[in-house]
């Protein structure tokens, strides 16, 4: 992690023509494949919302980090990366992978390095049917699925401890060892159960493999019972992983909040995902909620060599991530602001390929950019 110093005051306030002016500093990191295309779509996106709004503005510096990077210097990011990145209020992440770079050296390069180093430690991945879209489930219906998955973001089966042993002869041996602290544990129990608090349903499903996982599963099930004491208004239920998939399937609105470790929650926000329609529309948030580091926010789909390229890239899961961003940012008004003008235009039908559309990056795009200008012409 990197050294604690006090934290930037890196969102300012300024008077402007007897306004208060808010500008809010985005490190933007387009990454590789279709990253860089969607990280364009939303903060073209993004600006037009500021000079709608007039009380905030963003002031953005993109970093060329990724895999291109890798094959120039060798590193995904500078030995420096951290401490550049830190005087931001935010930072607006795309995608990393490249076919020819080995995923983990990508993945612990870049992403997980700024996630650990800022110690983000909340993944949080809100998902629903967005107005327009449809569920593969027959009867979903959009109120019938409502989620949001907290995702724990610093350990777990992500924790990197592991080895190799006699590489290449029949004795060969790797190990993969989870970590769970009850520091780790019980500060991401606590933002699930907060978070469940402030949700209209007070509904939080504790995810755990605690039958075949004797030691850290139950330890999970143990802290989650104890903080469950601090929020008796929450009701809560535990869930065994696997089980929790056919839950999701078949019984998708008997469940609100989800709390899981780094693994089992990546699986089932991937399928969360996929039942509300598209991986393209699905945005995360990397938070450190005491916000002695800048968060990140990444629409969760990934580099998708296939589709890069070739203009027709999903904008709106960097579009909802940006709305995750805005809120984080304090800006809630434009936040609400921008989820009304991308649903306003899924709604209308002008979906992108992975949605079953003809529409392109460019197009949606566009929509939103013109959704926007239209909400505030009808306000005034
Ligand atoms: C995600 C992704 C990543 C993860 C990959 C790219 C390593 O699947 O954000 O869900 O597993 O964390
Ligand atoms: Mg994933």
């Amino acid at each position: 992690m990197v050294e604690d110093k006090p934290s930037h005051e890196t969102s300012r306030g300024s008077k402007f023509l007897g306004c208060e002016m808010r500008e809010h500093a985005i490190a933007a990191i387009p990454g590789d494949g279709i990253g860089p295309e969607v990280i364009a779509a939303g903060l073209e996106v993004l600006q037009v919302l500021a000079q709608k709004d007039g009380n905030f503005r963003l002031r953005v510096e993109t970093f060329p980090w990724g895999s291109d990077y890798y094959k120039k210097h060798g590193v995904m990011m500078p030995g420096d990366g951290l401490e550049r990145l830190r005087a931001f209020s935010a930072i607006y992440f795309g995608a990393v992978g490249a076919p020819d770079v080995p995923d983990h050296v990508t993945l612990w390069g870049l992403r997980l390095a700024i996630c650990q180093g800022f110690d983000q430690y909340v993944n949080l991945r809100p998902t629903r049917i967005l107005q327009g879209l449809s569920s593969p489930l027959r009867d979903c219906k959009p109120g019938d699925l409502d989620w949001m998955i907290v995702r724990e973001n610093s350990e777990g089966e992500y924790a990197g401890l592991g080895g190799r042993a006699h590489r290449g002869s029949p004795e060969e041996v790797a190990t993969e060892t989870a970590i769970f602290t009850r520091r780790g544990v019980t500060r991401i129990m606590r933002f699930a159960f907060k978070l469940a608090q402030r949700r209209p349903r007070k509904l939080l499903t504790v995810v755990t493999k605690s039958n075949a996982q004797r030691h850290g599963m139950v330890f999970w099930d143990e802290i989650a019972a104890e903080v469950a004491k601090e929020f008796r208004d929450v009701t809560w239920d535990k869930m065994l992983v696997d089980a929790m998939t056919t839950r999701m399937v078949g019984k998708p609105s008997s469940i609100d909040t989800i709390v899981a470790t780094n693994l089992h929650a990546d699986i089932l926000s991937d399928l969360a995902a996929a039942l509300a329609g598209s991986l393209g529309i699905a945005p995360t948030a990397n938070v450190d909620p005491e916000r002695r580091f800048p968060s990140m926010f990444e629409p969760i789909h990934g580099a998708a060599f296939d589709i890069t390229g070739k203009g027709i890239a999903n904008p709106i899961g960097a579009l909802w991530t940006a709305v995750l961003m805005l809120d984080h940012l304090g800006e809630k008004e434009a936040a609400l602001r921008l989820m009304q003008a991308v649903e306003r235009v899924t709604a209308s039908g002008l979906h992108t390929p992975d949605l079953g559309g003809k529409a392109t990056t460019r197009e949606v795009t566009s929509a939103v950019c013109d959704a926007i200008q239209l909400a505030n012409a009808l306000m005034f």
